[in-house]
């Protein structure tokens, strides 16, 4: 697409950034482009004229799509429940099925809340926060909590910052810190967290990833070591320490690490184990109590 004649509408740039754009999701994809370069929303909008740098983006944002990288990345935000996310390679990309286990967990803090009076400030940790997709959700969609989100990686530390600054007032209720799983939270929290909650790398050194996730997304925040569960199992052991009394753990996994995982926490003791499902009514999630 040239960028010299600026005569040209969005209305007829789009078949043509269609055209270029390869895949069953073309339309939409370039659709989202086109609504990001040029800040339109509207149908009625694509009349307005492309200016010269809008197209210069667009193009340059049509190069990166055909060269493989995830459209999330492109596009440099994705949403997730009711936030707009800013993510780019330093963090993985929030999934639908981590959607699905935040509103577990908001169920299970708007129950305690109901259980313990509203008036209660609920301890949440987000572990292994990335983007802060979890931790920054809970934030904003349950009153009275106290939300930690933690990640070992520097750069996912400064993807949630970028995040928590476009959370308004809700974002007095987070604190963000850096380190080794629980090594990132303070003393004083050791048995007080009502809720905690990972999506833990999960994913084995010898299983086949796409190529879109494999070569795009961090390795370190989607491999957990020769067997895939080192993470979720290492999370089941040390969460016991940290939870208050009846709090309780979330933990995302594969579905075909589910059977194991259930077994580790039941032999760990925990209470009211649990696997709720994905969109795709896969067993997802682990929710475990803390044993008494
Ligand atoms: C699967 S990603 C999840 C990111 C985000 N919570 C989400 O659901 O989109 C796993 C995250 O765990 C972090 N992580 C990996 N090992 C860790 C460790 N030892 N301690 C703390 N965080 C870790 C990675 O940096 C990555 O951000």
């Amino acid at each position: 697409m040239s960028s010299k004649g600026a005569s040209v509408s969005w209305k007829e740039l789009l078949p043509e950034t269609v055209s270029k754009l390869e895949g069953d999701n073309a339309e939409l994809e370039a659709k989202w482009m086109i609504e990001e370069v040029s800040g339109i929303t509207e149908q009625s909008d694509y009349r307005e004229k492309a200016k010269p740098a809008q197209l210069d983006r667009l193009n340059r944002l049509i190069e990166r799509r055909l060269a493989g990288e995830p459209l999330q990345y492109v596009l440099g935000r994705w949403q997730f429940r009711e936030l707009d996310l800013f993510v780019d390679r330093r963090v993985l990309i929030p999934r639908p099925e981590t959607e699905v286990m935040v509103g577990y967990v908001i169920e299970e803090c708007k129950s305690k809340k109901a259980q313990f009076g509203v008036e209660t400030v609920l301890n949440v940790a987000d572990l292994g926060c990335g983007s802060g997709a979890i931790g920054l959700s809970i934030a904003r969609e349950v009153e009275g909590v106290s939300v930690w989100c933690s990640d070992i990686s520097e750069d996912a530390i400064s993807v949630t910052r970028a995040n928590l600054a476009g959370l308004g007032m809700a974002g007095q209720k987070v604190s963000i810190t850096q380190g080794f799983w629980f090594d990132a939270l303070p003393e004083e929290l050791l048995g007080k967290l009502d809720v905690i909650v990972s999506n833990p790398p999960y994913i084995g050194d010898d299983e086949e990833l796409p190529p879109e996730v494999r070569d795009w997304e961090p390795s370190s925040s989607l491999r957990a070591g020769p067997l895939g569960t080192e993470d979720l199992s290492f999370l089941l052991k040390n969460s016991i320490k940290w939870l208050a009394s009846e709090g309780t753990l979330f933990l995302e996994m594969s579905p075909k690490q589910s059977g194991e995982i259930v077994q580790e926490a039941l032999d760990l003791g925990y209470k009211g184990v649990q696997l709720r499902l994905d969109l795709t009514e896969r067993e997802r999630v682990l929710v475990a109590r803390k044993p008494l």
